[in-house]
């Protein structure tokens, strides 16, 4: 009855994941945080991925939060384990949802992934474990898209700056011509136009969607606290509540509130 969901991203990546749970879980609350102020994650490296990491977590444990949906597929690929060691609360990670829905429709076809993810995110591999875990016949191609962040986070999700870095990025494997593309990075779906127009005829796997949906699964509608939704940032709180309404497709967005990260 009353159990509230945290969600937490560097930035607005997460958005994809919260608007999916917004759609499920219309009316109940949920504490999102977005760390502004340390984006990009997918350029750092793992160690300081994962401390990152825990000080986000630890954040929105002391908010209240009994679940988390680590919308952010650069956490998920370097410190999901370190997560659940750690923090004695259901921990959802984008990597596992995301390789599972891109199994499926490759194995009901020729059998391809591609993978679009930061830096950090194709480094690690993860998607490529993940998915060959369902089937090691699958095969998977990975591309690090690291200027689709900075766009996102710029709101410049259409037109010609996205469309020519989505060209540069992904025109090289249309040859591959996959029948799944992770969109690995969760600020990826919010440059679904630009990049659905360059891979057309693959499908897109949006991850923060998948992760939202692997949530329902841990915990039901009626078992969660009816209200509006908390937004906190680490820096920028006007320019994140600005686009959060964008991103949301919806008004009434409150203003989001500053934290200092680094305290926790
Ligand atoms: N949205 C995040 C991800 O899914 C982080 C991107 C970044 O901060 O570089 O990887």
């Amino acid at each position: 009855m009353n159990k509230t969901v945290g969600i937490f991203d560097s930035g607005l990546g997460g958005l994809t994941a919260a608007a999916e749970f917004e759609k499920l879980f219309c009316g109940k609350r949920y504490i999102y945080f977005g760390d502004t102020a340390r984006v990009p994650y997918g350029t750092k490296s793992a160690d300081t991925i994962c401390r990152y990491a825990f000080q986000d977590t630890r954040f929105l444990v002391d908010k209240g939060a009994s679940l988390i949906i680590v919308a952010c597929g650069t956490v998920s690929a370097n410190a999901i384990d370190e997560l659940k060691r750690h923090f004695a609360l259901p921990i959802i990670g984008v990597v596992d949802p995301a390789a599972k829905r891109a199994a499926e429709v490759a194995l009901a076809g020729k059998g391809r992934v591609t993978v679009l993810g930061t830096s950090a995110t194709v480094k690690s591999g993860a998607y490529e474990r993940a998915i060959h875990k369902i089937d090691k016949s699958i095969e998977v191609r990975s591309v690090a898209c690291p200027m689709f962040v900075p766009l996102v986070e710029n709101g410049y999700t259409k037109g010609e700056a996205a469309m020519l870095f989505a060209k540069e990025y992904l025109e090289p494997t249309l040859d591959f011509s996959a029948d799944a593309v992770i969109l690995g990075c969760t600020h990826y779906p919010h440059l679904s136009g630009v990049i659905g127009t360059v891979l057309e005829g693959s499908i897109l796997v949006n991850s923060g969607k998948e992760a939202a949906l692997a949530a329902a699964e841990y915990i039901t509608v009626d078992e969660t606290e009816k209200g509006e939704p908390d937004f906190y940032v680490s820096d920028a709180p006007e320019s994140f509540t600005r686009l959060a309404k964008v991103f949301l497709g919806r008004d009434g967005v409150e203003r989001a509130k500053c934290v200092d990260i680094e305290s926790y």
